[in-house]
């Protein structure tokens, strides 16, 4: 039995549709500040297995004592948090507060009910802004902002309890920029308001619902101007999970993983792969740059492919496809 904080949100909904898939139990424990509760009838429906549910909070000592004496669990999967850098700058005790007292909570609980193995998910946030590409694991660390901050804290505070006791067995997973959807296009991103990420907004666009991207700057050092990411498929960031897990049931410690496909794109190529899948046109218009923003990002994938024996499947033309099936299927236009 897998626990999975978060597991209704975009990232933890994906991996628990394959951790069903693989066979492995799952207990998802979310308070739905981002998520909607159907989404675990929409698992249901795409695997053909019931994931149990538990709405309520990391924070929540006693009920995660509950939970814990409930039930057997091998290993805590981590996704819940709040992630939007803005807000973060906005409202930073509560960034805090969910995020790093939420963690020390969750992983308090942990160690009271001697469950020592736990997936983390942190973010190539941490970098900052990069001094060499591709981004290894061992780059300098630097967050630029409360929420990447968050990531680094939680990251530390694994390293000081692995250090402290031996039977800990800890996968921190750095994501690069996750988007697409499942095939069945019944789960996917459902951003709250305006999108701040660049897919979710291009979609949106297509769709009709936006009139238009604003890229931020063109004028940055890559080749077309725009900033370069490494977009992963959400699908291919799911396994990685999985393989994290297997990885630790065979290995002592804290390990450090990119999870990204060592490819980097820029804006425009993105807007132009999307115009492919959706076989619609997307008007933009050039604006200044987004403060805090950097020009490239990509991972050196290649410790996880060489430990986990994990790498991304899934191609740009596919990732788009399925943000554009996702985004059709959702209600959000109507035909
Ligand atoms: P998401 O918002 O879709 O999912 C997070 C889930 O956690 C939501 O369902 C939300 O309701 C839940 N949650 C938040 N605070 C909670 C709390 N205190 N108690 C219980 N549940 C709570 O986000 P996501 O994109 O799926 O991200 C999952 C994790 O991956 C986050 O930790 C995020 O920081 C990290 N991450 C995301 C990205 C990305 O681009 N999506 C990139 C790097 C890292
Ligand atoms: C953002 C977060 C980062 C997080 C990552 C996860 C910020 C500042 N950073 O990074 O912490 O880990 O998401 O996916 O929010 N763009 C436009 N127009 C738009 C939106 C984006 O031109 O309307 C551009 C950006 O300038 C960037 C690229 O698209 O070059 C990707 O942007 P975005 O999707 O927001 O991701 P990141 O900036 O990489």
């Amino acid at each position: 039995m897998i626990l999975v904080t978060g597991g209704t949100g975009y990232i933890g909904s994906h991996t628990v549709a394959e951790l069903l898939g693989a066979g492995r139990e799952v207990v998802i424990l979310d308070n739905l500040c981002n998520s909607r509760a159907d989404v675990v009838e929409r698992i249901t429906a795409i695997t053909g297995e019931q994931p149990q549910f538990a709405q309520g909070d990391i924070r929540d000592a006693a009920l995660l004592d509950h939970l814990f004496a409930r039930h057997k669990f091998e290993a805590v999967i981590h996704f819940a948090g709040l992630k939007a850098v803005g807000e973060s700058v906005e409202k930073p005790l509560e960034y805090y507060d969910n995020n790093v007292h939420g963690s020390m909570t969750l992983f308090g609980a942990m160690q009271r009910h001697a469950v020592k193995r736990l997936v983390f998910s942190s973010s190539a946030t941490v970098y900052g802004d990069p001094a060499t590409l591709p981004l290894r694991e061992d780059a300098p660390l630097h967050a630029t902002n409360p929420y990447g901050r968050t990531k680094l804290m939680i990251e530390q505070m694994l390293e000081d309890i692995a250090r402290a006791d031996p039977a800990w067995r800890i996968a921190t997973l750095r994501y690069f920029n996750p988007i697409g959807a499942h095939a069945s296009g019944r789960i996917g991103e459902a951003p709250n308001g305006t999108p701040n990420n660049l897919l979710p907004y291009i979609a949106q666009v297509a769709a009709g619902k936006l009139k238009q991207l604003s890229i931020f700057g063109d004028d940055y050092p890559t080749p077309d101007g725009t900033g370069i990411r490494d977009y992963i498929h959400v699908v291919d960031l799911a396994l990685g999970h999985l393989k994290a897990l297997n990885h630790l049931a065979a290995h002592s410690g804290l390990h450090v993983y990119n999870l990204g496909t060592g490819q980097g794109y820029s804006v425009l190529e993105i807007l132009r792969a999307f115009e492919r899948a959706s076989g619609k046109t997307i008007p933009f218009q050039i604006v200044p740059r987004r403060p805090g923003d950097i020009a490239s990002c990509y991972a050196d994938a290649s410790k996880a492919a060489r430990e986990l024996g994990w790498q991304a499947q899934c191609g740009l033309g596919e990732m788009c496809g399925d943000a554009w099936r996702w985004q059709c299927n959702d209600g959000f236009i109507r035909y």
